[in-house]
């Protein structure tokens, strides 16, 4: 008898953004005349630069001559691209990277969820709470977590509550942990950490063995000259953090599907005898054998967002949904809610109006304004009585929906 992995009956209902999608449309279809502004899920709305298509298309022209066509390319991606991303990311900022430390995937999601496959089933997680579910669902999934509590929270995980009195960063947790998840600037709360919070969090990974997961999908958006963009500009992150960068947001890329992941070659973790285990020759020997690469048109797309057009035009695109962060945070503070995040984040959190059920808030936004958000709820139970708008929409339609928000 074919049996199945228990552990996918321990997950909290269904993922949260299906869970929006189902809900809206059970809305429209009630409602087929409503004019629906979607400021959910974080799914960018401008096309794709013109540097990227210019470059985009002349691969897709490569890949039609057998003298310039590419089949398989490199494990970790093609050197034109680590090359790139080396000099751009890294070495600007004076991080130092070698090649062999970046691994090029189709997305920031997807290595956040399966980088938990190479670690320990019994190492101890801790999250925030708030936090992006991909993280604590990998776990579930994978057998780390045990079963939900009434509360929707897994007995296994260390859960690290972020909230305005600690600035949506956590204290440092009470026992000892071995997987840290670290998102900055956070999904959902639109927070920042600063390098003095950073170097706690590497200081502790250090005197506690334990690995830092840093999610840096958003540090495009930091607009704070002091705001670290990597955890590699705190001294002695490379022996405890793994970090993860995305183009999704960044460039457009939500559709085509480009990210990377640095695993240093100090980082080690051990075996349980102690033995210290190179994680990067870990983690390129799974991604080798269960990953074939990003394709070579989308890789060249890729590098075409570091090049002198490709920069400023990228630029534009972080600017435009900054602009509608700032316009969500201002109507939204003028209308008297409790505002956070928006600032170096595309990312807005607002408190429940009298702490209202986040789903209620969501609910509510839904059929009088016809304004999609995500219910903060949805990310953790920290998140209750919060709900996130996303700055990823025209500023018409954020404009828009700010009106209408008012007038409920
Ligand atoms: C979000 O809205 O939180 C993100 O778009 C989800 C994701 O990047 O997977």
């Amino acid at each position: 008898m074919i049996k199945i992995n228990e552990n996918y009956l321990k997950l909290q209902a269904g993922y949260l953004f299906p869970e929006i999608s189902r809900r809206v449309k059970v809305f429209q279809d009630a409602n087929p005349n409503a004019d629906i502004i979607k400021l959910g899920i974080g799914d960018v709305t401008l096309p794709l630069p013109p540097a990227v298509i210019e470059a985009f298309h002349h691969a897709v022209d490569e890949m039609a001559d057998a003298k310039t066509f590419h089949g398989y390319g490199p494990d970790q991606g093609y050197p034109f691209l680590i090359e790139a991303i080396i000099a751009n990311d890294f070495a600007a900022r004076n991080v130092d990277i070698a090649p062999s430390e970046v691994f090029v995937s189709d997305g920031a999601k997807c290595d956040t969820g399966n980088i938990q496959e190479i670690f320990g089933i019994d190492n101890v997680i801790a999250v925030t709470d708030p936090v992006y579910p991909v993280y604590v669902d990998t776990n579930v999934m994978a057998g780390r977590t045990g079963p939900a509590e009434n509360n929707g929270r897994y007995g296994k995980i260390i859960y690290l509550p972020c909230t305005p009195q600690n600035n949506f960063v956590p204290e440092l947790p009470q026992q000892p942990v071995d997987i840290i998840y670290l998102c900055y600037p956070n999904n959902p709360t639109g927070a920042v950490a600063t390098k003095e919070a950073l170097t706690q969090w590497v200081q502790y990974a250090r005197a506690n063995k334990a690995i830092i997961l840093f999610d840096a999908a958003y540090e495009a958006f930091i607009t704070d000259p002091d705001i670290p963009h990597s955890i590699f500009e705190i001294p002695g992150a490379k022996e405890v953090a793994i970090e993860f960068r995305s183009y999704s947001k960044t460039a457009g890329f939500t559709g085509v599907r480009c990210a990377y992941t640095v695993v240093p070659q100090e980082l080690k973790a051990y075996t349980t005898s102690g033995e210290p285990i190179a994680v990067n020759k870990i983690w390129s020997r799974r991604h080798s054998t269960k990953f074939n690469g990003v394709s070579y048109p989308v890789q060249v797309a890729a590098a075409a967002t570091y090049t002198e057009k490709g920069r400023p035009q990228v630029r534009q695109l972080i600017d435009y949904y900054m602009e509608n962060a700032r316009v969500i945070r201002t109507q939204m503070e003028e209308f008297g809610y409790t505002v956070y995040g928006g600032t170096n984040a595309p990312y807005i959190w607002i408190e429940t109006p009298d702490g209202v059920d986040s789903w209620h808030f969501f609910d509510q936004l839904l059929q009088e304004a016809n304004v999609v958000t995500t219910p903060g709820s949805g990310f953790g139970s920290a998140g209750q009585g919060f709900i996130r708008i996303s700055a990823f929409n025209s500023i018409e339609n954020v404009k828009a929906a700010m009106q209408r928000i008012n007038k409920i």
